[in-house]
């Protein structure tokens, strides 16, 4: 059986990323009230790798597994084998075994692969340095309960074009939005992403594009997002970054640019007067912690449709009609 994998953006389609946000809407709205059906991972495991720190995402899948009814597991490279040299190959094989699922935050988007390959359950990125695809539909879920749709609103991104952005421009194509990049020459997105972005925008009325100008880029925008300028692992670039980097800061000057309505995302942890001046951070377009939340909701929806779709391949190999999976969202 081959395991519906979430590594990318892209592993999902432009229906079923709607769905997923359908889906994480319901689980936010019934949360304090939930239902039978809200508990899709009843007798399931899921092993929570990070390799990396992390609050948000860690705590998010950690209770968002619980809440599904699932049992959720954390473990980290230091204190397993891995930190001894036990390949991702044969740490995927043995926890195949044991759990339901894996949500991975690790280095290369290579390593990731490579323990999807090995794995045969879901596989689930965490976060690689390539892409963030979990906090994208968070992203999108803020965006969407703040303006209603999501198609045609034009976001602006100002900063490292690193893995959040990379996961801004393939999700937003998705959903049909015009994604904005800001970045310091030599410090954009991958071309390869930007490309792959807009040859989904074909289809769906999205675009992307990179820009050298934060004030040219932030103006008219619906949105602005900013990330860390260092992500982990660049620590030691921290001060010449904060050079570099210091005309994209989303700051006052950003917002008088955009929509009068624009609403501010960062995906935290946020740098006060670094990526973003504090009074914008905490000022009234920020919808910061709203966006951490749903981060939770977002993630349930996730492995709700990524538990059906096993379900629905199980069920086809038992002479099932697989309906409820994958392809029903679509
Ligand atoms: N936004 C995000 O991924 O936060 P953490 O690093 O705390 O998980």
């Amino acid at each position: 059986m081959t395991a519906r994998h979430f590594l990318l953006d892209t592993d999902l389609t432009s229906a079923e990323q709607a769905a997923v946000l359908d889906l994480a809407d319901g689980y936010k709205a019934r949360r304090r009230a939930p239902g039978p059906a809200d508990r899709p991972l009843a007798g399931r495991s899921v092993a929570l790798l990070f390799e990396k720190p992390s609050t948000r995402t860690r705590l998010s899948f950690d209770v968002g597994v619980a809440e599904l009814g699932g049992h959720p597991v954390v473990i980290d490279a230091a204190s397993t084998q891995l930190g001894r040299g036990e390949t991702i190959e044969d740490t995927a094989a043995v926890l195949s075994r044991y759990v339901d699922a894996i949500v991975v935050r690790t280095f290369a988007q290579e390593r990731l692969e490579r323990l999807a390959a090995a794995a045969n359950v879901p596989v689930i990125n965490a976060l690689s340095d390539h892409a963030h695809p979990c906090q994208a539909l968070a992203d999108l879920q803020t965006i969407r309960e703040r303006r209603g749709g999501l198609a045609g609103l034009t976001l602006t991104y100002l900063g490292d074009g690193n893995n959040v952005a990379h996961s801004l421009l393939l999700a937003g194509a998705l959903a049909g939005m015009r994604v904005h990049v800001a970045s310091p020459p030599g410090y954009e997105p991958f071309e390869q992403v930007v490309r792959h972005a807009n040859e989904i925008g074909a289809a769906t009325g999205g675009e992307a594009l990179v820009m050298h100008d934060a004030l040219e880029a932030a103006a008219g925008a619906d949105v602005l997002y900013t990330d860390v300028w260092a992500s982990m692992g660049q620590e030691g670039e921290s001060d010449s970054r904060s050079l570099v980097f210091q005309p994209y800061q989303l700051d006052e000057k950003a917002v008088e640019a955009a929509k009068p309505d624009v609403l501010v995302l960062h995906c935290l942890p946020a740098h006060r007067e670094l990526e973003i001046s504090g009074s914008v951070l905490d000022g009234p377009h920020s919808a910061v912690f709203d966006q951490a939340e749903n981060r939770l909701h977002a993630q349930k929806a996730l492995l709700s449709l990524l538990f059906a779709a096993e379900a629905g391949v199980a069920e086809a190999g038992t002479g099932g009609t697989g309906a409820g999976g994958a392809d029903a969202a679509r």
